[in-house]
């Protein structure tokens, strides 16, 4: 089984890359295999609503990763979603990518796991994850949790990595990913996975 990890950050390396290679990490070590999908910087048309793709499965304008995404999204058989958060919203490249995805093939969604995370600085991000669901709570997915919202907290690249709480939450994502794709495909894990212990990391100290 695979996971497709859409980081939809301009940043290859950046704190999406980080909370993704967390839920990665967890997801390989329960034999999921995992691949990784990038938007790059290049510009990315918004959606102009033609509904061409209706019929041809992908969309009209094929000069950027929209197409990809859609057949990767096609091949997986869960999909992660990683934004960093831009003025309280997931960045803009991303959900144009992603509305247009889902248009030119919402069953590359059904009956599948997906979880959406968010990276930020400080705020905003559970406005983003919550953004982020949207497509797919009416495309017949099945969106997964972790012990907190999946956010993880840092500005320059890497920083996500320091949020110990964020990084936790994203091992716990990974965690019920695997169990939700194990029992999805009749691999044997109908009792509840163990799991880490929740430990908050409250940003102010006694
Ligand atoms: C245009 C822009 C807007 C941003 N807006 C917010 C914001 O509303 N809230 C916040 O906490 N951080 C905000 N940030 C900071 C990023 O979310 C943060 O640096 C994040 O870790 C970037 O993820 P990345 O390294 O994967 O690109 C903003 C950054 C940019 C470039």
């Amino acid at each position: 089984m695979k996971a497709l990890l859409v980081n939809g950050s301009p940043h290859e390396n950046g704190n999406t890359a980080t909370a993704l290679a967390e839920v990665a990490k967890t997801l390989n070590s329960a034999g999921i295999e995992t691949e990784v999908f990038w938007i790059g910087t290049k510009p990315v048309h918004g959606c102009v609503a033609c509904y061409a793709c209706k019929k041809l499965g992908h969309c009209v304008f094929d000069d950027d990763p929209c197409n990809a995404l859609v057949d990767k999204i096609a091949k997986a058989d869960a999909v992660v979603v990683g934004a960093p958060v831009y003025y309280g919203q997931p960045n803009g490249a991303l959900l144009a990518l992603i509305q247009r995805a889902m248009m030119a093939n919402s069953a590359g969604v059904a009956g599948k796991p997906v979880a959406c995370i968010a990276v930020c600085r400080r705020g905003g991000a559970t406005a983003s994850i919550q953004c982020l669901n949207m497509p797919f709570q009416m495309l017949d997915s099945l969106l997964v949790g972790s012990q907190y919202w999946n956010i993880a907290y840092g500005r320059t690249p890497g920083e996500a990595a320091q949020d110990a709480e964020g990084m936790q939450t994203m091992r716990r994502l990974g965690t019920n990913i695997a169990w939700v794709l194990k029992n999805l495909h009749n691999e044997g894990a109908s009792a509840l996975p163990a799991r880490e212990q929740w430990s908050p990391m409250h940003f102010i100290r006694e």
